[in-house]
């Protein structure tokens, strides 16, 4: 027989919200039934509906706040357009690193039951607003005029938005610009529902240190109606813009680019640099996004691994190179492995552009790569591993454990599964030593974190 839940459907019941969920609602118990309610904050009262009671958790909607927390903040209504994909926005910047700052304590805990590992106060920015160097708006149409902005959460509709708080204001500039030039142009926006219509996604990313900037017009049609008058009006509109890209999406999907991707003008990259490395970038590939914290995570992450330019390191997940570059610096040798292929021409071409010798680059799983370099006998000194949020592979785990690199640095954006590794780590005989998290996505509820593990010496 299954269990009566404390909750039905449409309730009204007041509550106090003890916790923050990782994607940043918040928690409230009703005997001792998890309630998940977006935009209540820890320590505050409220009426809440029931909105899904689910078998081990249920949702909630805010109705009213009785007691609010001294952390939030409000945002006036008509400013809250400017903060799509923020879900932590009415929580004070100081209220958001004590949040991520605990929930890495006491996740590695629970998770990881690792108790003396030190956990170091999480280094924030002294500026967190205006930190992406990348934005890729949704395009619709409302009375006969273009929308861009962000999709309402858990809807299919546009809130249009002239500026993102979390965009650099290029990025900003630059969607504003594009979609005013193709409204001017009447080009018509894609319809979802039926599948028609041309402009899907504006996408626009700069490069903070070089002043470059590219835009990327993505269609569902592979022509584009007043094509050379669009580029025409777009360089002549933005002066920073070095490359104009068209990509074609066919499907009726929520992947946001497609197969096809030509230059329209100008490059096929824009440049950045993360401190003297300079970087080639694609429309296609992964960047890390915030320019002035990923210097932040690198630097760290080179510290941890303490390099006196002996050691051989393997870099794991290693996409365009970014670490691995960073590390050849001070190594004697790195060799990197990536799944994407693209991602490896990248990081090869990016080797070159910096001349940089000391580097090889292996297209394919970090678990299946790495054990057969073990197999053939070659060992790292130090491994630096920085997987997606699903966190390393088993079989890369318990590579580690056997080859026995002195150091493993970990890299992560997903404290669950890095604490899940780092108990496997340890059980197989090495120490976290110390964890440095780092936002690297302010305003919203992610957190990146740097462990440095070292061998356990018998
Ligand atoms: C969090 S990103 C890190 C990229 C890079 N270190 C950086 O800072 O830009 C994770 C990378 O792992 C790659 N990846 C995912 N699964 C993989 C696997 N099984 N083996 C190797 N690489 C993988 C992804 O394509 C992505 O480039």
């Amino acid at each position: 027989m299954s269990k009566k839940l404390p909750v039905n459907k449409n309730d009204y019941i007041d509550v106090v919200f003890v916790d923050l969920t990782h994607d940043g609602s918040g928690v409230a118990k009703v005997d001792g039934y998890p309630l998940f309610v977006a935009g209540g904050l820890p320590g505050e009262k409220a009426k809440v509906k029931v909105i899904k009671p689910g078998k081990s958790y249920g949702v909630g909607k805010l109705i009213e706040l009785y007691e609010k927390s001294p952390y939030r903040v409000d945002i006036p209504v008509e400013e809250k357009h400017k903060y799509g994909g923020c879900q932590l926005e009415h929580l004070s910047y100081e209220g958001q690193l004590c949040y991520k700052e605990n929930q890495v304590r006491q996740v590695l805990s629970r998770i990881g039951k690792l108790e003396n590992v030190i956990v170091h106060p999480i280094i924030g920015m002294d500026d967190p607003w205006h930190y992406r160097n990348k934005a890729q708006v949704p395009v619709g149409e409302k009375n006969g005029k273009l929308t861009a902005g962000f999709f309402k959460p858990r809807t299919h509709e546009i809130v249009d938005t002239d500026e993102s708080m979390i965009q650099l204001p290029e990025v900003n500039e630059a969607i504003q610009a594009v979609k005013g030039i193709c409204n001017e142009l009447r080009i018509p926006a894609y319809q979802e529902e039926s599948h028609q219509g041309v402009l899907r996604h504006i996408m626009a990313r700069y490069g903070k240190q070089t002043g470059e900037l590219m835009v990327v017009i993505i269609t569902r049609t592979a022509e584009i109606p007043h094509k050379d008058k669009l580029i025409e009006k777009i360089i002549a509109k933005l002066p920073k813009v070095k490359s104009i890209i068209h990509n074609v999406n066919t499907k009726q999907t929520n992947v946001i680019l497609g197969e096809k991707t030509t230059v329209l003008w100008g490059s096929e990259v824009i440049y950045d640099f993360i401190g003297d490395v300079k970087f080639a970038i694609s429309a296609l590939s992964f960047y890390q996004v915030n320019p002035i914290q990923t210097k932040v995570l690198y630097d760290k992450a080179l510290e941890y691994a303490n390099l006196s330019g002996e050691e051989s390191v393997i870099d794991a997940y290693c996409g365009i190179g970014t670490i691995s570059l960073f590390l050849a610096q001070k190594a004697k040798q790195v060799f990197g492995v990536e799944v994407v292929p693209e991602a490896i021409e990248d990081a090869r071409r990016n080797a070159a552009l910096n001349g940089i010798t000391n580097v090889e680059f292996a297209v394919g799983e970090a678990e299946t790569v790495i054990p057969n370099w073990y197999q053939q006998g070659n060992v790292a000194d130090v491994l630096v591993v920085d997987p997606p949020r699903k966190g390393c592979g088993e079989a890369l785990l318990q590579t580690i454990i056997a080859m026995q690199p002195k150091k493993v640095v970990y890299v992560s954006c997903n404290p669950a599964t890095l604490a899940r590794d780092l108990r496997i780590l340890e059980d197989g005989g090495y120490k976290a030593l110390e964890v440095q998290p780092v936002d690297m996505f302010p305003s919203t509820s992610h957190v990146e974190c740097v462990v440095l593990m070292s061998r356990v010496e018998k």
